[in-house]
């Protein structure tokens, strides 16, 4: 049988393996003809453009398909003008706010006469997301390390004051003034400190010391340590364990300033009056369905739920709690859930917050009984 060398014309069935392809094409696809009659729209431009479907807008004027986006009419009606067209551009469409990045082609038959222009183009938004949190994230860590060199400069001046206020305390002992004046300093300088070293430890990767640890001695350190810390008032703290609660493997010390700041915010969501309820249960990963390292057997865990009958919050503040720097306080430093949730990574655990604006707030910490990283430490 005689084959021809090369297809003059497309066979039918290219022809409309051509046309599904174009169609299904994860790429926008727009053509036009010489005299500027649609040929060719597929289903990805359609609804970028946010047009009735493809078929009914062939052999129309693409000034008029078009008139929502001007941008697109002028890009292309100069593809017949212009002496080299744009390898690869971008534009934001400003009825729909999309970013497209977007290569126009002639459309050429074998003699090499132009008989259309070709759009080809992608959204970008979702592309311009990602690098927009890519900056964030470097811009976090910029402001992370400076944060870090400040902290540890100021730290030194400061105890510098702390110790020169009280050589001056001891010049004047009965002068009643100037006692008063250098108490003060030396409070200042103290609360200063305090947000160094806060802004420290959130910088500061943690690092645990992990041993075998007992979630009710944890949990007593951190109501000590946030009674003297914030203003509990009349505020009651009920804690209810499960009897046999097994030891955890983790850094005790940190597992109290979770829960120490866990306690001190809800103290001072309370402003003085209310209740809190800790309450721990054991479970597994497959239960909770989470904390699970891949291919590995479902891990024993321990839910601490910390809930106070506070006010609540409204979903724009329960949306930023844990980033660093958020506070809604006069005099928060806003590192306080971001410190949490650091430590919460590095024990391998999980922590979690629902709250309703006006009926109080929990927070669930999910720690595994031994971190899969560190194994048994005894
Ligand atoms: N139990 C709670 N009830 C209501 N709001 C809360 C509660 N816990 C946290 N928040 C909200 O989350 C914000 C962030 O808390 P976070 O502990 O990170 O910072 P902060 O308490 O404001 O400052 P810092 O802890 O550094 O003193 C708080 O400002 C508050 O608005
Ligand atoms: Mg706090």
């Amino acid at each position: 049988m005689h084959m021809p060398k090369r297809a003059a014309k497309p066979s039918r069935l290219t022809d409309v393996f051509f046309r599904h392809m174009v169609g299904n094409m994860r790429n926008g696809v727009l053509a036009i003809a010489r005299d500027g009659g649609v040929v060719l729209v597929n289903d990805e431009a359609c609804r970028l453009f946010a047009l009735p479907p493809g078929q009914t807008l062939v052999g129309q004027p693409f000034g008029d398909v078009l008139r929502h986006h001007p941008d697109i009419v002028r890009v292309l009606g100069g593809a017949f003008e212009m002496a080299a067209l744009p390898n690869r551009a971008e534009l934001r469409l400003k009825s729909t706010d999309t970013v497209i990045g977007y290569t126009l082609s002639l459309v050429r038959d074998e003699a090499g006469a132009t008989v259309g222009a070709a759009l080809f183009f992608k959204d970008l938004t979702h592309v311009e997301q990602i690098e927009e949190r890519e900056r964030l994230r470097d811009r976090l860590a910029a402001v992370g390390a400076m944060a870090a060199v400040m902290a540890h400069e100021i730290k030194n001046p400061l105890a510098a004051i702390e110790v020169v206020a009280g050589l001056l305390r001891r010049k004047a002992p009965r002068n009643e003034e100037v006692q008063t004046l250098v108490k003060d300093i030396i409070s200042e300088a103290k609360m200063a400190n305090a947000i160094v070293q806060e802004v420290l430890a959130f910088v500061r990767p943690v690092r645990l010391q992990v041993d075998r640890t007992s979630l009710a001695e944890a949990l007593a350190s951190a109501v000590v340590l946030a009674d003297g810390e914030a203003k509990r008032g009349s505020i009651q703290v009920d804690t209810s364990l499960p009897a046999h609660l097994p030891l955890l493997g983790a850094d005790q010390y940190q597992l109290t300033q979770v829960f120490a700041n866990l306690l001190i915010n809800a103290y001072e969501a309370l402003e003085g009056r209310g209740r809190i309820a800790i309450s721990a249960v054991l479970a597994t990963t497959a239960a909770e369905g989470a904390l699970l390292p891949d291919g590995h057997q479902p891990v024993a865990t321990v839910v601490v739920d910390v809930a106070d009958d506070g006010p609540g919050m409204m979903p724009e503040v329960a949306e930023k709690i844990f980033n660093p720097f958020f506070t809604t306080k006069a005099q928060g430093s806003g590192l306080g859930l971001a410190i949490v949730r650091k430590i919460v990574d590095a024990h391998e655990g999980r922590i979690d917050m629902t709250t309703a604006d006006g009926r109080g707030t929990r927070f669930r910490v999910t720690l595994p009984v031994e971190p899969y990283k560190h194994g048994p430490h005894h």
